[in-house]
């Protein structure tokens, strides 16, 4: 299974958790292939023809990215509006993406998620957009990789979270989240 991480970080040198996993992801080799977009693209100008080679060549496409203020960081915003253009991921002729797999990983600083929480929602919900995305473009979404409490993971528990994210990324058969999951 072809494995295309991308990772969306705006500050990878303040990161501890997605440096971590994009570092395992790095590590992997093989069939999992990692471009760390913001450092491919510091001034915002992605080059499309480029991301659309990439993940055409992916089975599975992986968007890695820290929340912020409840959703993505304005680089992955971009690459959505950018990469996924009419006639190429969507329309009657747009089938690039048609059947490939499609997983969130996501980083939340905070754990409160869910009803009777702070923060009410749960992250399923929070991450709608991208499921509604990968519905439009008939790709496969797949249940997110979400890494809650972030913020104040210990370094046991990161590593912890580092070693499953290895084994996601190498697994060819993960689950999927039915549309109204
Ligand atoms: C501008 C900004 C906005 C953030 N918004 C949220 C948020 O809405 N929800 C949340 O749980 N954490 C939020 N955080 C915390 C980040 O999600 C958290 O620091 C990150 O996932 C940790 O990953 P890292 O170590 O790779 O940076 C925010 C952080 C920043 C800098």
């Amino acid at each position: 299974m072809n494995t295309l991480v991308l990772v969306f970080h705006p500050s990878m040198v303040n990161s501890q958790v997605n440096r971590a996993l994009a570092e395992k992801a790095e590590s992997l080799g093989g069939d999992v292939v990692v471009r760390r977009l913001y450092d491919l693209y510091p001034d915002f100008r992605i080059d499309v023809t480029a991301e659309q080679q990439a993940a055409e060549t992916a089975d599975r496409i992986v968007l890695q990215f820290p929340v912020y203020w409840f959703s993505c960081p304005p680089l992955l915003k971009k690459w959505e509006d950018d990469v996924l253009t009419y006639g190429w991921a969507y329309g009657s002729t747009g089938k690039a993406l048609e059947g490939k797999e499609l997983l969130v990983a996501a980083s939340l600083g905070a754990d409160a998620y869910g009803r009777e929480q702070e923060y009410t929602y749960t992250v399923t919900e929070l991450l709608r957009p991208f499921q509604a995305m990968a519905n439009y473009c008939s790709m496969t979404y797949l249940e997110p990789f979400a890494t809650v409490g972030a913020m104040s993971i210990s370094d046991e528990a990161l590593a912890q979270r580092v070693e499953e994210y290895g084994k996601v990324l190498t697994s060819e058969k993960l689950p999927l989240l039915d549309r109204l999951g």
